[in-house]
């Protein structure tokens, strides 16, 4: 299958030094302002979350937004987020979740950027896969992203750049098995393909609520907390975390390494359902 002539490529200008990204990742915003989900106002946490970037990150290059942007796929969600994501810069980019709707998402995201599935910006190549199956809550990447991943892989070989490979589900298990049911399935064949290309440095990813940072092969394994409600590590069943919610950033360097952490907000009160038994 020829993927390449569905490739949506961009570039990102860059002013020297690392290249400064912000992961914030399933927002889940309802389709009215201040919806709940499992107790929590998901639009109050998500600004609480950008107001600790600012605060702490002085510039950014671009923003991974990795799926569940919206809770119901609501058309009004995508617009709130883009409003959302600009207060931080318009190079923002979107990946669906199980949670968004395809046709929503992409309709809001016409005539922009948000929707690249590559980025290139100084030395780096961001490769954005489409991991999710309509209508599914596990997901897979199918032959078509496969294909498309292993020519971008290509190119960033020939062209000497380092990679990094974004997408919503986790490839690897994370160790709960309520949420592990739903990790990339054709994940052997994603870490088959990238293994046999150096130039990936690190693959990074949403939907588990959680923070995790891993290593394989000495590629990064990078999870990264909801812009609201967090999910206990290690839980056989679902179970909700206390803890505050949060967003990833990542140095991109020249010689291939990656620099990254979690940060959360601190010194708000939020409201999260604990006992919760269920999340769809
Ligand atoms: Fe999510």
């Amino acid at each position: 299958m020829d993927a390449s002539a569905d490739l949506r490529s961009c570039g990102v200008d860059h002013n020297g030094g690392p290249v400064k990204i912000v992961q914030i990742t399933d927002c889940h915003l309802g389709d009215l302002p201040g919806t709940a989900l499992l107790g929590m106002d998901t639009d109050h946490s998500l600004q609480c979350v950008i107001n600790l970037v600012k605060e702490e990150r002085a510039h950014i290059d671009l923003l991974l937004g990795t799926g569940d942007l919206s809770d119901q796929g609501a058309n009004a969600a995508y617009h709130r987020l883009k409003e959302y994501f600009g207060q931080l810069t318009q190079h923002s980019f979107w990946l669906p979740g199980n949670h968004d709707a395809r046709e929503e998402l992409t309709a809001v995201c016409e005539g922009t950027r948000h929707f690249a599935n590559e980025v290139l910006v100084s030395g780096w190549q961001i490769i954005l896969l489409d991991s999710q199956i309509p209508g599914e809550v596990g997901g897979e990447l199918g032959a078509h992203q496969l294909t498309l991943l292993e020519q971008c892989l290509v190119r960033a070989a020939a062209a000497g750049l380092h990679t990094l490979i974004c997408m919503h589900h986790q490839p690897v298990a994370v160790g709960s098995a309520w949420i592990d049911e739903q990790m990339v399935a054709d994940a052997d064949e994603f870490f088959k393909l990238i293994g046999q290309h150096s130039c990936v440095k690190g693959i990074v990813w949403g939907h588990v609520h959680q923070q995790i940072d891993g290593d394989w092969q000495g590629i990064a394994l990078l999870a990264t907390p909801s812009s609201c409600v967090q999910f206990a590590p290690g839980a056989v069943e679902f179970k909700v975390d206390d803890q505050a919610p949060g967003y990833r950033w990542l140095d991109l360097h020249a010689d291939g390494t990656i620099q990254t952490g979690v940060s959360r907000v601190h010194g708000v009160a939020f409201s999260v359902e604990l006992d919760s038994g269920g999340y769809l």
